[in-house]
């Protein structure tokens, strides 16, 4: 195992009704901006919890964050918040709203151009105005962790970056107020935490055996229960378990001392960019292909994935692993998921802009052994069409 530091100050709560009980975490008297995105709010109820449960507090909107936010979009906030003397911001929904207000919380407080705390990967912010967050869709993990992804439109740009700064103070986990997602969100919830465990796991072993078997259980759990929330979507125990597992899949415990890949992230965040796909179905179409070119050094993590979570012990070596991909696309399909390029739209046509894409953003030396290049990122799309 590496050494690591594990660093998580979020205090997460969870369960029905835990909203009424934000009030408690807000100092008294602050000023507080909620962030909230397109109004699935409004209709589910969450919006007049918050409302009730901040009643005293001076409170101001900012509605509109889009999925997959917007730089634009999340300067005006920021206008709003000088404006207003805001001190304390609450965010109200998915992983967009959430990593948006994590912007607005830095930007809010920076000294020069803003834009400089995303191309800098997040080494620029120099501090954020506390933030809570009201989780609504889980995914993403956004919710207890420092990471954000914001979009530049006028750059095709899709750039995730860091900071200590940027951890919530608070995360309410109600899985009631996951209830009112479509299926398509909840299929991308299930997937991207799927995507976040295996992007952890699937590497090469560092006798790390605490982390692989949170891992495991993680997967495992998501198995079974994803399929569940699609037949049964008001079943608060099935709820209650992919809640947790999205927190837990990307909230740093399970990348503490072991080596990470995000090969298939860096790679859907250009799709994103650039065809304004989910953030989960570019993964689940982009995966097969990653793993067939990077199967040779990622073996022996592949044959522990193909047994403990496939139970494959038939076959030699290779074709365990071959099947075990196979497996990760059909569970991918049971959650109603693509995992071909060309039932998204795209065609080896598209192959060559969104290697240009990755090489202008200089993702050209990805994975945990940084040896995928533009080159075997080419070799996978081809897999995938
Ligand atoms: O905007 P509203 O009206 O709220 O509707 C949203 C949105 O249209 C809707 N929704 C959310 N909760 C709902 C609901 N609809 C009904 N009932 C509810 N309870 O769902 C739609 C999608 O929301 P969004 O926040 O975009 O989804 P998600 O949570 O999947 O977040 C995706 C974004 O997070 C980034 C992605 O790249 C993408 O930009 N990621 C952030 C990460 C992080 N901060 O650690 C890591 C991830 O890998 C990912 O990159
Ligand atoms: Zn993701």
């Amino acid at each position: 195992m590496f050494n690591f530091d594990f660093y998580n100050p979020t205090k997460l709560m969870f369960g029905q009704g835990r909203i009424a009980d934000i009030a408690g975490e807000i100092p008294p008297g602050a000023k507080v901006l909620i962030t909230y995105g397109g109004g699935s709010i409004k209709s589910n109820g969450v919006y007049d919890q918050v409302m009730a449960a901040l009643k005293g507090y001076e409170l101001i909107e900012f509605s509109g964050i889009e999925p997959n936010p917007v730089y634009e979009t999340l300067m005006q906030a920021v206008d709003l918040v000088k404006e207003r003397g805001i001190d304390f911001l609450l965010a109200v929904g998915g992983g967009s709203v959430i990593d948006g207000t994590k912007f607005i919380a830095a930007a809010a407080v920076h000294p020069g151009d803003p834009w400089e705390i995303v191309l800098s990967r997040g080494t620029a912010a120099r501090g954020a105005l506390p933030l809570g967050a009201v989780l609504t869709l889980p995914a993403t993990g956004s919710e207890s962790n420092y990471r954000a992804v914001v979009t530049r439109q006028a750059m095709n740009a899709k750039i995730s970056f860091y900071s200590d700064f940027f951890f919530p103070r608070f995360a309410v986990l109600d899985p009631v107020t996951t209830y009112s997602l479509p299926p398509v969100q909840i299929s991308n919830g299930v997937v991207d935490a799927y995507m976040h465990v295996l992007e952890q796991y699937l590497t090469y072993p560092v006798n790390a055996r605490v982390q692989e078997r949170i891992s495991e259980g993680l997967l495992l759990t998501l198995i079974e229960e994803g399929p569940r929330a699609l037949a049964d979507p008001t079943n608060y125990e099935v709820r209650s378990n992919i809640m947790l597992c999205a927190t837990l899949a990307l909230n740093g415990l399970i990348s503490s001392g072991v080596p990470t890949d995000w090969s298939t992230h860096m790679v859907g965040h250009e799709l994103t960019a650039l065809y304004d796909i989910d953030h989960a179905a570019t993964l689940a179409v982009l995966l097969p292909g990653m793993l067939q070119v990077t199967r040779e050094e990622k073996r022996l993590r592949l044959l522990q994935y193909a047994h403990r979570i496939w139970g494959l012990t038939e076959g030699d070596e290779d074709e365990r692993i071959t099947a075990a991909i196979e497996k990760t696309r059909e569970f991918f399909e049971l959650m109603q998921m693509k995992t071909c390029l060309q039932d998204l739209g795209l065609t080896a046509d598209n192959i060559p802009e969104i290697i240009a894409s990755l090489e202008s953003h200089d993702m050209v030396r990805l994975g945990e052994n940084k040896n995928v290049t533009p080159e075997k990122v080419r070799q996978a799309l081809e897999l995938c069409l």
